[in-house]
């Protein structure tokens, strides 16, 4: 695993993907005893563009039956939160009166799931769950319970698996760290 240059930035290796993998196990273990047996089918919501690859991830493993939806917001530009979150593609299905499970690739300042959440509850669904790959607990002080978290993370800016610095480093199957000035 060597470091990796996405524009003007480096980025040295983090979190290998047998660990991500592992984790993913765990945390779709968690979501598969809650819904064992429902006779609902829940709405599995992937949040594009960073969660596309965890959201497969989670769906290979879930033992019940439920259907995908996506919807895209987008707050980030390069490695600062806006703190304005934009709707740039709505929900590309009807959720009234469904179970919802939001599932984020990483909650930073909780802005974008605070606002999602409302969003998808506006929308009419009638349960709300938070499923994410990572959180940044140093950072996160929002009132909605995040359900199901894969792994938590220093207060850092990371890329792969999904995330993004200025749309590149989605690909890397590993997650990468910014590399510390010396
Ligand atoms: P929040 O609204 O501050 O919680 O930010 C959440 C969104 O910002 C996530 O869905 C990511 O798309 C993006 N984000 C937050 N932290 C990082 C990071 O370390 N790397 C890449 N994207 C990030
Ligand atoms: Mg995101």
């Amino acid at each position: 695993m060597a470091r990796i240059k996405l524009k003007d930035k480096t980025f040295v290796p983090y979190i290998k993907y047998r660990e991500i993998a592992k984790a993913i196990d765990v945390v779709a273990d968690r979501i598969n005893t809650d819904f064992k047996g429902t006779k609902e089918v829940p709405i599995i919501l992937c949040v594009l563009n960073g969660s596309i690859i965890f959201t497969g991830e989670l769906l290979k493993r879930l033992k019940f039956n439920c259907e995908l939806s996506s919807v895209r917001l987008s707050s980030y530009v390069g490695t600062m939160s806006t703190g304005v979150t934009k709707m740039v593609l709505g929900l590309t299905s009807a959720i009234k009166n469904r179970t919802v499970i939001i599932v984020e690739d990483i909650v930073d300042t909780g802005k974008t799931i605070v606002d999602l959440h409302n969003i998808v509850l506006d929308a009419g669904a009638k349960d709300v769950r938070v499923c994410t790959m990572l959180l940044k607990p140093e950072v996160y002080r929002q009132d909605v319970k995040l359900d199901y978290v894969a792994m938590e993370v220093e207060n850092k800016f990371i890329v792969g698996f999904g995330l993004d610095y200025d749309q590149l480093g989605r690909n890397y199957k590993d997650i990468y760290i910014l590399e510390e000035k010396k």
